[in-house]
């Protein structure tokens, strides 16, 4: 059923293939926001405010895309942002991780995924570990030294998550089976429902739910929904536990989530050496805007002092180019590469890489550069009232 389908032109195309491809509840699941939709929706309405200022003539013939981000060498200002949906397709974060690596770029996998950290990395020597704040110091640390021994490369936290489980849209309709209807209620983002749903509409059982990579050591995994619970009594963490979590690595950090200048400042401080400026693609807490309005003041405050990603609505080359005039470095996929994953398995997830790198090297010829590095706000028509700076008075 997944198997290659051959080139789409846009990420518009492999979402509309995705749609087909998957049972409508798993589609829905990895489309929607939280609540009402406010965030998820702004997050590319943002984008398209954005108008592009092109020459006509002196334009360049050879133009670079290659950057660095988290001390990796990535041959375009793109890479994958940690989802725990990626079960969509049999090979998951696998493919997923061998298309970046086909491309020249990183992947990033989330804890709570399906496959094992030690195959992932295995796919992709530039593979990032994101954690969420879950379980005692123990056995976060142990955690991450699970990844690093498995040859994690970054460390990516993310803390905006405020366990908002209601969304207008609607659950999706699921067999009467009271334990199942308990996990998916308490299931952030659907992690646990497209896995599910899938391989219930394929086999016709209930497969055993487990987040292999909150084992620290390999073992028995723990299920999906008693690893939530767990995520849920944890204590919150204070900026003094991120330091410490920072110092424990040693490496490259990212603090995943950043929406305001006070915080982004806070991260400084704590030492990170990147911060994602995100909204949990719209999936967190409603109404929080697009991280690419917040980003200009945020990139201003703080881009000399630590590496500033973006994500979230991120769907072409031209975003992409949108975002580094306004000061990130790089930006990270979400949807448009599970889309991908969804279409065609690990080509779909290269296509998906392909048309955000061509549609960044036309993006790059109009405005006349020769080099990624060479974009800023003057290569934009940023109408009034675009920005929104939050905390910047902090
Ligand atoms: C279905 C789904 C699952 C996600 N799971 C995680 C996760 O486990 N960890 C995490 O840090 N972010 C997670 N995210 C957020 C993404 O990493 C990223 O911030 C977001 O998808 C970017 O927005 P975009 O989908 O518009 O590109 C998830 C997003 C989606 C859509």
């Amino acid at each position: 059923m997944m198997g290659t389908t051959g080139w789409f032109e846009t990420v518009a195309e492999a979402q509309r293939r995705a749609a087909k491809r998957l049972p409508k509840s798993v589609y829905s699941a990895l489309v929607a926001g939280s609540e009402r939709g406010i965030s998820v929706d702004d997050n590319t309405a943002a984008f398209a405010e954005l108008g592009f200022a092109p020459h006509v003539a002196g334009l360049c013939a050879k133009r670079d895309t290659s950057t660095t981000v988290m001390g990796q060498s990535i041959s375009l200002p793109v890479f994958i942002s940690p989802t725990g949906v990626q079960a969509v397709h049999p090979d998951g974060e696998v493919a997923v991780a061998r298309a970046a690596a086909a491309r020249g770029t990183a992947m990033s996998l989330s804890s709570f995924a399906s496959k094992p950290v030690e195959d992932v990395a295995a796919a992709n020597p530039q593979t990032f570990f994101q954690m969420y704040w879950t379980g005692s110091r123990d056995e976060l640390v142990a955690r991450m030294e699970r990844a690093r021994a498995a040859g994690a490369v970054g460390l990516i936290v993310t803390t905006d998550w405020s366990f908002s489980h209601g969304r207008d849209w609607g659950s999706p309709s699921i067999p009467e089976r009271m334990d199942l209807r308990a996990m998916i209620r308490f299931a952030p983002e659907g992690i646990a429902r497209p896995r599910w749903l899938f391989d219930f509409a394929r086999a016709a059982k209930v497969p055993d739910l487990t987040a292999p990579n909150l084992s620290s050591d390999g073992g028995p995994a723990p299920t999906f929904f008693g690893a939530y619970g767990e995520w849920m009594q944890t204590p919150l963490p204070t900026w003094e536990d991120i330091a410490w979590l920072r110092e424990q690595w040693g490496g490259p950090f990212m603090l995943k989530g950043v929406m305001r200048v006070d915080d982004a400042k806070r991260a400084v401080d704590a030492g990170v050496s990147a911060i994602s400026v995100s909204n949990h693609g719209g999936n967190n807490l409603d109404g929080t805007p697009a991280p690419i309005r917040a980003l200009p003041a945020i990139a201003d405050a703080v881009g000399g002092d630590v590496e500033v990603v973006l994500d979230g609505g991120v769907r072409r080359g031209g975003d992409v180019v949108k975002a580094l005039a306004l000061g990130a470095r790089a930006v990270m996929l979400g949807r448009a590469y599970l889309w991908g994953l969804a279409a065609g398995g690990q080509a779909g997830v290269e296509n998906v890489l392909d048309i955000m790198r061509s549609g960044i090297d036309s993006a790059l010829l109009g405005l006349g550069h020769s080099s990624i590095h060479d974009l800023g706000p003057a290569d934009l028509l940023i109408p009034n009232g675009f920005g929104r700076d939050l905390g910047i008075d902090a």
